[in-house]
């Protein structure tokens, strides 16, 4: 494992000039630089290297990539070898995870963090309103020992002072989380008056706590920051503990929260697993689909549990195939996996469980309530919809079997709808295909038409990743589209890395489903005037999203007051977006 920052900054030194410029013959042409294609036959130039970018894409064949790319694709390089001989090109050595920071110091944090979760067992044990507050939730002992919860006291340095006496011993409880630094150097403990829920890794160490507030103190749940131990974005909370309970996993049930997963444990449901306040990203579910080919996501019974559904199920969607089984299942209103099992006891859960609707089911109802099917618009419109979605699926019987139905619900035959599909975004006529223009062809294809903001957007922030070092992620709850989860990321990326280049993102993204598309649209020309301001232009790409989410979402209320009636909450929300 060679250290990701590493790799970030080697991307973002390194010249992609000086590295192509050694194997292929450059031109210099305005702020760029041209060659005849090295990986196709050609008399004219087509290929062109941005230095600023750190990106080479040609025109003609549609190569493209990085320095690391190019080594990759030109010299036959691996992937680890690529880094190497950049790096020895820049005078420096490859760190190893391992050899850089030495086993020991993790081993040292690893078992800092088992004492620590020790002590607040103890500590849980010595506390009754701890102990009631648990009982109150229905959570008996043996669940939680099971899950090593414990309590963390009402104290500003009860684990600084058991744990931390000597400054190295502070610095280690620093670089786990559990305490936090002051400006003035000091230290306090992070997690005060909270029950604390250890997050195992796959080997079963606590890598993480969550800590919940008693009562109703802010923020409800407190999670360990990112750190040398811990990514949040990767963990699955209860997994270790799940195939601890259990011989063999048939199915694993994703839920939204810890208690969730205590709560179906203690009921005798031992194959639920959280994601840790983050959406369900590919990497779990590469995780998840390791271990089964059964999952279910059970989230909350509201709208944001459908919100976190829909992601769910873009994210599965490049994992859907033939053998595996997805479904989802929606529970009432108000209830949790958590309540929902407390109130009507595990046998309920299990039939909900059982009925849960598959993910072709899910999309294709979801699709159609947005759109009014008895027109020809309607239909036209819900193919548009679909169309990126099934796009992501891979091609196989599954997403044969999934177009059939949908045109089936949509009153259509599977072929008309598939060149629907292929039509839905790209409604102005072609030219027919000339094989002498293929190359052209493509590029056009993939720049013509409007392409979707989500799509603008990820190419603005790719050409100009600075451009996004302001904007308000924010604007983007709520919204949900195909991309907007990678839009989300790479601003988030931006953010906190300011002095990322293209490259580097492309970097970041290499070994990542979703970044499959993301050197395509590197590739995407972004007008380069004097005046072009693309900071602006992401805004309103954002301002667009943000709108179209709110005018989806009032559609869905009217929708429900034609159907039913809306609760004072909703009410409420129409008239405030209105
Ligand atoms: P929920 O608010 O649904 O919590 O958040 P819950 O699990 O039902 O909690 P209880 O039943 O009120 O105790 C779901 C998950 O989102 C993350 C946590 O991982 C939580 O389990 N979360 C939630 C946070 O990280 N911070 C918060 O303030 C709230
Ligand atoms: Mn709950």
């Amino acid at each position: 494992m060679i250290p990701q920052d590493f790799i970030d900054d080697l991307i973002s030194r390194a010249d992609i000039i000086e590295v192509l410029g050694r194997r292929i013959q450059l031109k210099k042409a305005g702020r760029e630089f041209k060659a005849c294609c090295p990986f196709h036959d050609e008399k004219t130039p087509s290929f062109t290297v941005s230095p600023s970018k750190g990106f080479y894409h040609c025109f003609g064949c549609g190569a493209h990539g990085t320095a690391i790319g190019f080594l990759m694709e030109f010299d036959h390089m691996s992937f680890v070898e690529a880094i190497e001989a950049l790096a020895s090109m820049m005078g420096v050595d490859v760190p190893r995870d391992e050899s850089d920071r030495p086993a020991r110091r993790y081993d040292e944090l690893f078992s800092l963090m088992g004492s620590v979760e020790k002590h607040w067992q103890a500590c849980l044990r010595d506390n009754a309103s701890a102990v009631d507050y648990l009982k109150q939730r229905g959570i008996d002992g043996a669940t939680a020992k099971r899950f090593g919860i414990g309590y963390a006291p009402d104290s500003w340095s009860d684990v600084l002072d058991k744990f931390g006496k000597t400054s190295e011993a502070a610095e280690r409880l620093l670089a786990t989380g559990l305490v936090i630094r002051k400006d003035n150097g000091k230290h306090y403990d992070r997690f005060r008056d909270r029950i604390m829920f250890p997050i195992r890794d796959a080997r079963g160490r606590t890598i993480g706590f969550g800590g919940r507030a008693l009562g109703d103190g802010e923020p409800k749940y407190l999670n360990s920051p990112e750190t040398v131990l811990f990514h949040k974005g990767r963990e699955l909370y209860g997994l270790y503990e799940a195939r601890q309970a259990l011989r063999q996993i048939d199915q694993l049930v994703v839920v939204e929260g810890y208690m969730d997963v205590v709560a179906l444990s203690r009921h005798g449901i031992d194959f639920s697993i959280a994601t840790l306040g983050t959406a369900t990203t590919s990497d779990h579910l590469d995780r998840i689909f390791r271990l089964t080919d059964n999952v279910v996501f059970s989230f909350d019974g509201d709208r944001a549990g459908k919100a976190a559904a829909w992601r769910a199920l873009e994210n599965a969607l490049p994992q859907v195939r033939e053998g595996r089984q997805i479904r989802f299942v929606f529970l009432p209103e108000k209830h949790d996996p958590d309540s929902y099992v407390n109130e009507y006891g595990s046998d309920a859960f299990m039939q909900a469980i059982d009925e849960g609707i598959a993910l072709s089911d899910f999309l294709i109802g979801e699709l159609s309530s947005q759109v009014d099917m008895t027109t020809i618009d309607g239909k036209a419109r819900l193919a548009e919809l679909a169309k990126p979605l099934v796009n992501n699926i891979p091609p196989g019987v599954y997403r044969e079997l999934l177009i059939e139905s949908l045109a089936d619900t949509v009153g259509l035959s599977a072929a008309k709808l598939e060149r629907m599909l292929g039509h839905a975004t790209e409604k102005q006529s072609r030219p027919a295909p000339n094989p002498a223009n293929e190359g052209k062809r493509r590029r056009r294809e993939s720049t013509s038409g409007r392409p979707s903001a989500v799509r603008r957007a990820i190419t603005l922030l790719l050409n100009y990743p600075e451009s996004g070092h302001k904007l308000d992620v924010e604007m983007l709850a709520g919204v949900n589209r195909p991309g907007v989860d990678l839009l989300r990321d790479l601003i988030e990326t931006v953010q906190t890395e300011p002095n990322i280049t293209t490259a580097g993102l492309l970097e970041r993204w290499r070994h990542d489903d979703k970044g499959r598309h993301l050197g395509k649209l590197a590739a995407i020309e972004v007008p380069a005037e004097e005046d072009f301001d693309a900071s602006a232009e992401l805004v309103a790409c954002l301002e667009q999203l943000a709108a179209a989410g709110r005018r989806e979402r009032i559609e869905f209320l009217i929708e429900k007051q034609r159907l039913s009636s809306l609760t004072d909450e909703e009410k409420a929300e129409i008239r405030a977006l209105r």
